[in-house]
């Protein structure tokens, strides 16, 4: 159990890098081996003892809050059906979460998505957990627990999780510049989307943060910057500048982030949940074995 209780999802952004798929459909609804990505989010945040769930969310985001509902007419449906080995299936609607929603109007990047949580928040400290990114295979991660350990252990005003990503991926992260060393460490900078010469670290920010209500003070105050939106990563950067106490703190190795953001890293986490799927994963290994064969 966590001392903190609300974790902000966003779910506003409407994805341009996976058209056609998100056209009509959120792409955190998109499914990753059985489950929809936001589902993931969901049982990861559950499992590590969050109450209350804010989705910052949009127009055409109303199938994440439909997928969240209770369905009596489709439990109904299973039951007449002699379904009823399916409503296993349904369990995750009656997780102990209550869920919250409150739309972004204008998409003014993540920082902005973040800062419509301010009313709901209030004075306390919170979680954020972004909707499209999966933390470890089938979401087997309590990071959020060790974040939260860290931030109430350190009086920090934000934890953020932290992993190692290649050199050639640098330019597309937040990333981190280390004050200290280990798995958990204070920060010197972060800097949004840097050229690989100006990368202070490979350490990229890895879509989980645990924040004090001081971020929605440097939200406010922040320009927009990197493709004209308002970053999250330059309100944190702001807290270290006026003298705030900001940790990363690493992933293991077993909870690689899983970012449901291009087609490249959104098939490779489809192909690696399916094979690790209990049912169809060995069938699907042989198939594919077999393709690769062939196509050698
Ligand atoms: P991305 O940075 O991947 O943005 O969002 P995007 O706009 O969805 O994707 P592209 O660049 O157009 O392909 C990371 C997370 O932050 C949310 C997204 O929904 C996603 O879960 N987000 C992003 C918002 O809630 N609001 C925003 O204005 C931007």
């Amino acid at each position: 159990m966590t001392d903190i209780s609300i974790a902000v999802v966003p779910v506003a952004g409407i994805g341009t890098r996976l058209l056609p798929a998100t056209k009509s459909q959120p792409k955190e609804m998109l499914p990753v081996g059985r489950k929809p990505v936001v589902q993931y989010v969901v049982d990861e945040l559950t499992r590590v003892g969050l109450q209350r769930l804010l989705f910052i969310t949009g127009p055409s985001k109303t199938s994440i809050e439909n997928h969240f509902d209770i369905d009596a007419e489709l439990i109904q449906v299973l039951r007449e059906s002699g379904k009823e080995d399916l409503l296993a299936e349904l369990s995750f609607e009656r997780a102990p979460i209550q869920y919250f929603y409150t739309r972004q109007r204008q998409l003014l990047g993540l920082g902005h998505a973040v800062s419509c949580a301010r009313p709901f928040v209030g004075d306390q400290p919170f979680v954020v957990a972004l909707g499209d990114s999966i933390i470890g295979l089938n979401a087997q991660s309590d990071v959020v627990r060790r974040m939260s350990r860290c931030f109430v252990e350190t009086g920090a005003d934000a934890v953020i999780a932290v992993e190692e990503v290649p050199h050639a991926e640098i330019r597309h992260y937040g990333v981190a510049m280390p004050k200290t060393t280990g798995d958990i460490f204070e920060l010197a900078d972060v800097i949004e989307k840097p050229t690989l010469e100006d990368a202070p670290s490979n350490l990229a920010i890895a879509a989980r943060y645990v924040f004090s209500p001081t971020i929605f003070d440097a939200l406010e105050q922040i320009q927009p910057g990197s493709g004209g939106e308002l970053q999250l990563t330059d309100a944190i950067r702001l807290l270290i500048q006026n003298g705030g106490k900001v940790y990363g703190l690493r992933l293991h190795n077993h909870e690689r982030r899983y970012d449901i953001g291009t087609f490249d890293s959104y098939f490779r986490a489809f192909v690696e949940f399916a094979l690790a799927d209990e049912k169809h994963g060995a069938t699907l290994r042989t198939y594919l074995e077999e393709l690769l064969r062939k196509a050698a």
